[in-house]
């Protein structure tokens, strides 16, 4: 496929408006983008702009009420094995389960043997740097090695995109930088597209191939698409990175001031 050739992804003036309690709500509106194969787009924008409405319409959790979404081609109509969600919380792991066996847990709803099925998970352990920690249950871990399981978990379905909805953010800053290291090196080992939300400027400018901006809310939209060009493993002090960084600053706050 490559190059301009069909998107991964083709969101085509999307629009969600909920039906809300107080009336109706519209959270985003007539949104396009299209995503290419093995590309890692960050999306930035101020709270409430509309961020986790896309990425819950992309997973198929919430249904457009306007435009359509499309994945290879096909029209996107509710959850799937192609899509591979991490949530900011890590509440989404199963306490009775292993390391290990939450990794495999929709490999086993496939219906993959035991021995292939704890191979693969072992895998994608190893990639996220918890080799040894395989016995743990989600209470034995800390909260940086729970999200390293969610991805793990989430890579081992083999899906065609990572969703990420502000996965470090709960994270302390250390923690944090770590595991947006260890996320770069897994995109570029494993080829994947990711579609990531941040609220953090630098997070997005050290791990994207592109950021998009939106507009603030009611009626969120995409406002700027940056294409993100510093070589990775990117140093965050070089003027290439501080170009991006006051780019997107600029734009983000002009939204808050707006
Ligand atoms: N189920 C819902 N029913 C009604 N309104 C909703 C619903 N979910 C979200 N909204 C509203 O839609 C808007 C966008 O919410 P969304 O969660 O997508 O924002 P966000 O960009 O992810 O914000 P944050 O950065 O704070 O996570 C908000 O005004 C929110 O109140
Ligand atoms: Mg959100």
């Amino acid at each position: 496929m490559g190059g301009r050739g069909l998107a991964l992804v083709a969101l085509d003036q999307v629009g969600k408006t909920y039906a809300g309690r107080g009336g109706a709500w519209e959270a985003v509106r007539s949104f396009t983008l299209d995503l290419q194969e093995g590309e890692f787009f960050c999306l930035l924008g101020t709270s409430g702009c509309g961020k986790t409405t896309l990425l819950n319409m992309l997973a198929g959790f919430e249904r457009p009420t306007a435009g359509r979404i499309l994945l290879d081609g096909a029209s996107v109509s509710g959850p799937g094995a192609d899509r591979g969600v991490v949530f900011q919380g890590h509440d989404s792991l199963f306490d009775w389960l292993t390391a290990l066996d939450n990794i495999g847990f929709g490999l086993r709803l496939r219906g993959m043997g035991r021995r292939e099925r704890r191979e693969k998970a072992g895998h994608f352990l190893k990639l996220v740097g918890l080799s040894g920690q395989e016995g743990k249950h989600p209470s034995e871990l800390s909260g940086g090695m729970k999200q390293r399981i969610q991805i793990a978990r989430a890579l081992a379905a083999d899906p065609r995109i990572l969703l990420m909805d502000e996965p470090f953010g709960a994270l302390d800053a250390l923690t944090r930088a770590t595991l947006q290291g260890e996320l770069s090196r897994i995109w570029k080992e494993t080829g994947k597209t990711v579609f990531f939300i941040t609220h953090d400027i630098e997070e997005a400018c050290a791990l994207a191939t592109r950021i998009g901006v939106m507009t603030r809310g009611p009626g969120g939209t995409l406002k700027a698409v940056i294409p993100v060009d510093p070589p990775f493993p990117r140093d965050r002090t070089s003027d290439g990175f501080m170009a991006v960084f006051r780019q997107v600053h600029a734009l983000i706050h002009a939204e808050l001031a707006a």
